[in-house]
């Protein structure tokens, strides 16, 4: 048989083949010649560093290689540059900035938040926060992903995972979001198409990637919006500039996710399916781009990844 051009010709595996490192190694799970055994991939052989500090919380896993390069993380008391370098969650001592880091697993969950919640985990003027609408046992410490006004209701994550975070958050990636908005009068069709045309507001150029009518009121119009930007009371301010506020603002779609029919003030963890459709987003924009760089279109959505620097 032709070995295919740039392969390597096939040899026989088996014991008697493996490479002399092999050999002396053994691979995950089988003994070596010195009589010790390695731990199965996945186990004890732990974690990539900078996976681990992202899991804890402490930032996106490319932030925490930045932290890890800049000397600012400690593994049993040394300064580890390494990213690359395994820890053993629960066995290893990871300190970031001098503070211990514990990584359990991630925790995500879909919040259902209500008008006059600041979507924070403190508020120094003594508002009511979002985290205080998680159960008050048994669970870590939970951040909120992006932000939605004080007055708008919706979807809202809150997550423990950097990373996810990281993905969903970063206006590079373009993840989408779906409010419905209640609008003051009725837009005629000309002032709804300058929402997708763009508007600009205090010199921010600010669009919308679609506008749909939906059930009208006798006083009031009801849109359906979509955006990808994620701006500062996007909704609002492009609605105000056309004549027409904002009455009450509900985010129904973040990505892949729906608020359904979660009662308001109430939060629910992810089903499996929606965690695979999540991950597959963290997944694509991690950097894989010629200078490390997802691979972006325009409008900054992900276009194509390439698997050949993939990381755990
Ligand atoms: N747009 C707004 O105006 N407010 C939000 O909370 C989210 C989007």
């Amino acid at each position: 048989m032709r070995a295919k051009v740039g392969s390597r010709p096939e040899r026989p595996r088996g014991p008697g083949r493996a490479s002399p490192r092999r050999r002396a190694e053994a691979a995950p799970g089988e003994t070596d010649r010195r009589g010790k055994t390695r731990a199965p991939e996945g186990e004890d052989s732990g974690e990539r560093l900078q996976k681990f500090l992202a899991r804890a919380g402490i930032a996106s896993r490319r932030q925490c290689e930045a932290l890890i390069a800049a000397g600012r993380v400690q593994v049993n008391g040394q300064v580890v540059r390494t990213p690359g370098t395994r820890v053993r969650p629960g066995r290893d001592h990871v300190r970031a900035d001098g503070e211990a880091v514990r990584a359990g697993d991630a925790v995500t969950l879909l919040l259902h938040k209500p008008a006059g919640y600041i979507t924070s985990r403190s508020d120094p003027q003594g508002r009511p926060v979002v985290t205080s609408l998680l159960p008050a046992a048994g669970l870590p410490r939970l951040f909120p992903v992006g932000r939605l006004d004080w007055d708008t209701e919706g979807l809202l994550l809150l997550t423990n995972d950097g990373e996810l975070a990281h993905a969903l958050t970063h206006p590079r990636f373009g993840v989408r979001k779906v409010y419905h908005a209640k609008l003051k009068g009725h837009p005629t069709p000309e002032t709804l198409a300058l929402l997708t045309r763009g508007v600009v507001c205090d010199g921010e150029p600010l669009k919308a990637l679609a506008v749909l009518p939906l059930h009208p009121t006798r006083q009031n119009a009801w849109l359906a919006v979509t955006l990808e930007q994620g701006r500062y009371r996007q909704v609002r301010r492009m609605c105000e500039a056309v004549g027409h506020p904002v009455l009450k603002l509900i985010r129904v779609a973040l990505g892949p996710l729906r608020l359904g029919a979660l009662p308001r003030g109430h939060c629910r963890p992810l089903t499996p399916d929606e965690l695979h459709n999540l991950r597959a987003i963290v997944a694509a924009t991690r950097p894989s781009g010629p200078g490390g760089e997802p691979v972006t279109g325009r409008r900054g959505r992900v276009l194509r990844t390439s698997r050949t620097r993939e990381r755990p």
